[in-house]
């Protein structure tokens, strides 16, 4: 990317739906490199290629260590672009039943354009080799998954798949790239909801698909036709927020595992993959060392959980994950109420499941206020009188 005008020390945000040419024949050659490497002069239209938005696009395949990235409107944008890229009637994608409801139900309506969805549980490597079979087109893996988080071996998933003659695709929203690399591990494309923890500020929705030159090429002529483009305005944001993406990720992770761990030991039972009791922990370890931000604990029931969220003062109840503010939800009547009550339970989602996404809010609110909705105990609001026991408990979690 060139240097930014006046030698400003952020890029500008270039506006402008159209560039002219100074010549026809410049803008001949334009139309020809369209879609090339971030910084390639062959601007006409930001739709198909816009500099702020290459600026993000440059960032991002340098923070995955991806040659070439490509930003989109959503998530969701990315992932149809991603999927539409390399998927044709007849071919055959393996996935998960456990994946972000919307990923589901793309899937779903894939399968009623003729591609073969074959659903298993990708954290089992032997569920996975035979979902794979001798041929597969696309594997695609959310690890976390959302919102059990069960992991997966990805070093294995990209052997089995490639194999088997195809791409590894790897939502890594939840864990971004400040902990956990996928291409580096074998996978072939990774992709991002930016509106989560690259972003980090539940202020806007972008996406991206990041990998090889070749590949990426694919999404963006997706993105480009399907119209899935991310404006200047929006990129630029995006931008601001990655550049905090390492601070915040590093004190998010850690209050999320020290609320899990608090959880842990009052007998609520919490999923975080760095607890010890977590299947996949030794995986965790290896895979995602600097944890994520997002735990799960499972109440009895589903008016128990929301129970639960209704006594939370400090933790918004709200969807999404990756903001600087802590948010907590119920997949089960929320995100992922689209999936049959089978689907949902086979995945491992019950009515008691709520998932957190930790903030950056201190840590002591953040357990104050998710220890004070248990059941257990009154509803605890900051800077109120603790009842008798909070703070011996509160106290035995900071030190967790
Ligand atoms: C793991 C994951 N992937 C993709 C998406 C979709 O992202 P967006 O809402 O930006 O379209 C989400 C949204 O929650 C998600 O959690």
């Amino acid at each position: 990317m060139a240097e930014n005008p006046y030698g400003a020390v952020n890029p500008p945000i270039v506006r402008s739906s159209t560039f002219s040419y100074p010549t026809a024949g410049e803008g001949a050659r334009r139309f020809q490199v369209a879609g090339g490497a971030a910084g390639e002069p062959g601007l006409f239209y930001s739709r198909m290629d816009n500099p702020t938005v290459a600026a993000l696009e440059e960032h991002l395949a340098k923070l995955e260590g991806g040659e070439a990235c490509v930003a989109t409107a959503s998530g969701m944008g990315a992932i149809f672009a991603a999927l539409m890229g390399h998927l044709k009637p007849g071919s055959r994608i393996v996935a998960d039943p456990c994946v972000y409801g919307c990923t589901h139900t793309l899937l779903d309506k894939l399968a009623k354009w003729g591609v073969q969805v074959v659903r298993c549980d990708t954290s089992d490597p032997a569920a996975l080799a035979a979902a794979i079979g001798r041929k597969v087109d696309v594997v695609f893996i959310e690890t976390p998954m959302n919102p059990t988080l069960r992991l997966v071996d990805l070093k294995g998933a990209a052997k089995m798949t490639h194999a088997a003659g195809g791409l590894l695709m790897v939502d890594n929203t939840f864990c971004t790239p400040a902990a956990q690399k996928p291409l580096a591990l074998g996978a072939d494309l990774v992709i991002h909801s930016l509106t989560k923890g690259i972003n980090g500020h539940s202020d806007l929705l972008a996406g991206a698909v990041i990998g090889p030159a070749k590949l990426v090429r694919s999404a963006w002529d997706w993105r480009k036709d399907a119209g899935a483009v991310l404006d200047a305005d929006t990129a630029w944001h995006v931008l601001r927020g990655a550049q905090t993406l390492e601070v915040r990720t590093t004190r998010a992770n850690a209050s999320a595992l020290a609320v899990a761990q608090a959880l842990a030991a009052e007998g609520v039972r919490t999923s975080h993959p760095l607890l010890p009791n977590h299947p996949d922990h030794k995986l965790a370890k290896a895979q995602m060392p600097a944890g994520c931000c997002v735990l799960t604990l499972d109440l009895e029931s589903e008016k128990a959980a929301h129970r639960f969220l209704d006594r939370l003062t400090l933790v918004a109840r709200a969807v999404s994950l990756g903001g600087y503010e802590s948010l907590a939800s119920h997949p089960w009547s929320t995100t992922h109420s689209a999936l049959p009550e089978p689907a949902r339970r086979s995945a491992g989602i019950t009515p008691g499941l709520i998932r957190l996404s930790c903030g950056i809010e201190p840590l002591e609110a953040i357990m104050a206020d998710v220890l004070g909705a248990l059941e257990r105990r009154p509803a605890m609001r900051m800077g109120a009188k603790a009842p008798k026991g909070t703070a011996t408990l509160t106290m035995k979690a900071r030190r967790a």
